[in-house]
Order: C-alpha cells, then sequence, then structure tokens
C-alpha cells in the first residue's frame, strides 16, 4: 500500500508529520506492510494535511487528516470521514491546467526516476540536441514573459545576454518571494526541485552561462533543504557538472540564502547582496543582462519563469503560445490567500475574471461576509473592488484597470476591513523597507505614513497632499519599492473614499 503524506512546509505547519508518524504506527499494528511517501502539496490549503492512497483507479484523497484519522484509513477507507473521493476529481484541481506545477503534489520531490517518469528532463534533452539560438528562439515565441512581477519577455533577455560579449555570465534564480499572499515558488521548490534545477540549466546552456545561482530567503527553510538535497542528487547524477547529462558543457549551481530584506528581490538588490554587499537598488542602465553579477552578463529570473522552461523545450513554443489571452500567454499559478474559503495554488491560462478567480474558484470570503476587495501582486499591488472584477487575468487588462499582476498572489479582504488601515500599512511597509537610496522613496513614505495619520485623525485636508506625494514617489523612485508604494494606497483612496472620510466625520 502506497500512501502519500506531503512535507511541504504549509502541510507541516498543519501537523503532516504527526499524521505520516499515526498512519505508520497504526499499519504497524494492524502488521501491514505500508510505504509513505512525502510529496509536495496539491495546493488546496484547506484540506491539508491532505493524505493520499494509491489505488489501481488513481489516488484517492483524504483531508483535513489528523492523526486520529489514521486507523480508519486501514480499517474501513471507503466509509472514511475525510474521504474525498479521487483526487484528480476534487473539482479545485480538476479545473486547473497544471503546466509548471504539473508534477507538484504528484511525485516525491527528491527522486530524480520519478521525476523523469513523469517528463522530466525530455526539455533538457531536446535543448541539448539544439543550438543555443534555437533554444533562445523557442523560449521567446513561447510567449513567456517574467513571473517574478515585471512581466518582462524572457526569450529576449535571455537573447541579450546571449549575445552580450565576454567569456563569463550567470544565471540567477529569484527565489527572494517577498510578496504577501505569495507561495508559489515554495511550493514549486517543495514540491519540484528538479523543475527549477533543468530549467536554469537549459537558461545556462542557451546563453553560454556554465555558472548560476538561487537566491532564496532565509524564511524558506523547508525549501532550503530540500532544494540542496537536490542540488547535490543532480551533481551525482551528472545532471549538473562539468559535462551535463554527458553533453560536454558545463553548468552548475550555488544556493545563496537571504537575510530578510524585501527589496533583496528586486533583481539589482538582490545581485548585490550575493556579491555580499549591501542590498541596495543600482541605478539602471546597465541593465544585469549587460552588467549583472560581478559585472558579467546576467540573466535574473523567477522561480516560476524557470520552472516553465522544460515543458516549453519537451512540448514546443506553440503547446505552451496558445494558452492565455492577448499578449498574457500560457498559465499562471495563481495564489489565492487571505480572508478566502478555498485559499491555495490554482495554475489556469490567463483569461478568467478576477471575479471568477475570488468568487467562483475561491469560494468568497472564508468569514462568510461579503468580498470588500483584493490586493493583487503583493504589498505594492492595487486594491480591486467588486466594481473592478469583470477585469481578465492578464498582464495589460490589469495595468489598464490601474493595477498590477505581479506573482499573482491574491489576498482578499471582507466588508469589515478598514481600507485606511491598509494604506496606511502600505505606506509603513515602505518605509521600512526602503533601501534608502532614492529621496523620494525614503523620505517620502515617511511622509506618507505621517500624512495618512492626520487623515485618520480627520484633518481631510491631507488627502491633497497625500496625492501629491504619491505622484512625486510614482515618478520619481528609482525602483519599484517607492515607485508602486502609490498604488495600493491610492486606490484605496479612490475604490474607499468613505473609509478615508469617515475620521473626519468623527471630528466634526
Ligand atoms: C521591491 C521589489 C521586490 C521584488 N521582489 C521579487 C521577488 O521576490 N521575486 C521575484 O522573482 N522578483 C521580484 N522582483 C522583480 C525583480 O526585480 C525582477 O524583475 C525579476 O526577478 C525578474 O525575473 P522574471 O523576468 O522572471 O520575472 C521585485 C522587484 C521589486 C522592485
Ligand atoms: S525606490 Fe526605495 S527601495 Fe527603490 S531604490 Fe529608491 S529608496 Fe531604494
Amino acid at each position: 500500500m502506497k500512501i502519500y503524506v506531503p512535507a511541504d512546509a504549509l502541510a507541516r505547519a498543519l501537523g503532516a508529520d504527526a499524521v505520516a508518524a499515526a498512519l505508520a504506527a497504526a499499519a504497524a499494528a494492524r502488521g501491514l506492510v505500508v510505504q509513505i511517501l512525502r510529496n509536495g502539496s496539491r495546493g488546496m490549503a484547506w484540506l491539508e494535511p491532505l493524505v493520499e492512497v494509491e489505488t489501481p483507479e488513481g489516488r484517492l484523497a483524504f483531508g483535513p487528516f489528523s492523526g486520529a484519522d489514521a486507523g480508519a484509513l486501514f480499517d474501513a477507507p471507503e466509509a472514511h470521514p475525510k474521504a474525498l473521493g479521487l483526487t484528480e476529481e476534487v473539482p479545485f484541481l480538476k479545473r486547473q491546467t497544471r503546466l509548471t506545477f504539473a508534477r507538484v503534489g504528484v511525485i516525491d520531490p527528491l527522486d530524480l526516476a520519478d521525476y523523469e517518469a513523469e517528463g522530466g528532463l525530455a526539455g533538457l534533452r531536446r535543448a541539448l540536441a539544439m543550438r543555443p539560438e534555437a533554444v533562445v528562439a523557442e523560449v521567446a515565441d513561447s510567449g513567456l514573459r517574467g513571473r517574478g512581477g515585471a512581466g518582462f519577455p524572457t526569450g529576449i533577455k535571455w537573447r541579450t545576454v546571449a549575445a552580450a560579449p565576454g567569456p563569463q555570465k550567470y544565471i540567477v534564480c529569484n527565489a527572494d518571494e517577498g510578496d504577501s499572499g505569495s507561495f508559489a515558488d515554495r511550493m514549486l521548490i517543495e514540491g519540484d526541485p528538479f523543475a527549477l534545477i533543468e530549467g536554469m540549466a537549459i537558461a545556462g546552456l542557451a546563453v553560454g552561462a556554465d555558472k548560476g545561482f538561487v537566491y532564496i530567503r532565509s524564511e524558506y527553510p523547508d525549501a532550503i533543504a530540500v532544494l540542496g538535497r537536490a542540488l547535490a542528487l543532480a551533481r551525482g547524477a551528472g545532471l549538473l557538472g562539468a559535462s551535463v547529462l554527458g553533453s560536454g558543457r558545463g553548468f552548475d549551481i550555488e544556493l545563496r540564502v537571504g537575510a530578510g530584506s524585501y527589496v533583496c528581490g528586486e533583481e539589482t538588490a538582490l545581485l548585490n547582496s550575493i556579491e555580499g554587499k549591501r542590498g541596495t537598488v543600482r541605478a539602471k542602465p546597465p541593465l544585469p543582462a549587460i552588467e549583472g553579477l560581478w559585472g558579467k552578463p546576467t540573466v535574473v529570473n523567477n522561480v516560476l519563469s524557470l520552472a516553465t522552461v522544460p515543458i516549453i523545450l519537451a512540448r514546443g513554443a506553440g503547446y505552451y503560445r496558445d494558452f492565455g489571452i492577448g499578449r498574457s500567454r500560457g498559465t499562471m499559478p495563481l495564489q489565492l490567500a487571505g480572508n478566502v474559503r478555498f485559499g491555495g495554488l490554482f495554475e489556469v491560462p490567463f483569461g478568467l475574471t478576477l471575479g471568477e478567480i475570488v468568487n467562483d474558484i475561491g469560494g468568497g470570503t472564508a468569514s462568510g461576509r461579503p468580498v470588500k476587495a483584493v490586493q493583487v501582486g503583493g504589498p505594492l499591488g492595487a486594491w480591486f473592488p467588486p466594481a473592478l472584477f469583470d477585469t481578465p487575468f492578464g498582464y495589460e487588462e490589469f495595468a489598464a484597470a490601474g493595477g498590477l499582476i505581479g506573482h499573482a498572489g491574491l489576498v482578499v479582504v471582507d466588508e469589515s476591513a478598514d481600507m485606511l488601515a491598509l494604506a496606511r500599512f502600505a505606506m509603513e511597509f515602505c518605509a521600512v523597507e526602503s533601501c534608502g537610496k532614492c529621496t523620494p522613496c525614503r523620505i517620502g513614505s515617511v511622509r506618507g505614513v505621517e500624512t495618512l495619520d492626520r487623515i485618520a485623525a480627520g484633518d481631510g485636508t491631507a488627502v491633497p497632499l497625500l496625492r501629491d506625494l504619491c505622484e512625486t514617489m510614482r515618478l520619481g523612485s528609482l525602483c519599484a519599492l517607492g515607485g508602486f508604494a502609490p498604488y495600493p494606497v491610492l486606490s484605496a483612496l479612490d475604490h474607499f473614499p468613505q473609509d478615508f472620510a469617515r475620521a473626519r466625520e468623527a471630528a466634526e
């Protein structure tokens, strides 16, 4: 009997280790021989820990599982109170198109044979048989855009690095994942680390880089441990090293752990941090693609961008490009968080409306009260009220509605939320995390907090000042931390003016 119990950090936080131990004990007490495999998470947070049992018809799901549920799994599985039926038929999973996350929750994350059996390494093998320019062209043709936030076309970035002169180039994977409501990078690394390693190896071969770095946040100890073990296994299997899969072409990866700074997710601050310098933002130009890590041409890509490359190479650019809308091609792993009934990871082609995502897929709020707003794209993303819920999920569509999709983290709040307090939180976050390099952000964010406090104290004359300050930050900041902090502030003010007027009315 094969039983899957996720070792994903979320599942572990909800008791998955105790569940695995209880299952082993219950099986031993009954004299049963069972194999307990620790997989990644299927991404249905409200069902974790989600236990699966392999059957000839497919895997059966049980959740949310606790140690007390273990005995019944062996005694009367068909009548188990936590039975959910076939995993693949659970509606939240069935409605998805899993390309980047195809193997997450399915395989043993550290079993290379399992990885290969589920389609792994096909992309790298194909890339090794192609000319590097053709690999870059394939990624460009797929329409893949950076999943870290800015949405820059990945193929164009790679082409720039490939064309830059010099013998030493680097691939840097951005696994800093600082956005509120975001967890896709963590889930991918914990559930399918070889996909990221394979994607980075393909990137290295394509642009002529023999060295890669993964910059990962220290708050992800499980992901760090899994990736560290996966890198060692990949080296042992010849997937990394002096001759990738016996090709005679070398590529290796080093892991670097950040120290808890949001701005170190910004690519140039990240490069400084890897170099051992303070994590402050560099002025651009030069772009990292021309002068990046230690001044060498560098590809900086998000985990999801790189982990999507293997399937593009394996199935072809057209296969990936056929999903999506407009200039947003392929799929996006959405992350539903905050006050939402069905939170978790939902990978789907671009194009669903925000309302479909929040209400149909997310099931509305966990509190049962009406949704007041959704913040999309992290702490610098705009708040969307239900009036904008017909906005299709796509880069251009969200920009036209005054927001951004960023890394596709969505934080839902219900009608009890105070949007003035949330606007203040955004400004304060900017003040705390500012790297201090430019004045509009360093000073502006502090003044922004003070101005919002004046509004909260009933001073309505501070509202035009806040708008003026936000405009200065938007136009004058060196990077998107200061430049985008006005989005959550102004969207809160524009869509929920009553929350800003309440204090004034109380003072009058
Ligand atoms: C303040 C700030 C924080 C950022 N944090 C992240 C992050 O945690 N992860 C990430 O991939 N990109 C982050 N970015 C975007 C990166 O600068 C960069 O655009 C990205 O890593 C490029 O990879 P991509 O093209 O694959 O998206 C951040 C940007 C800013 C301005
Ligand atoms: S906007 Fe803020 S974080 Fe970005 S460079 Fe300026 S001070 Fe640093």
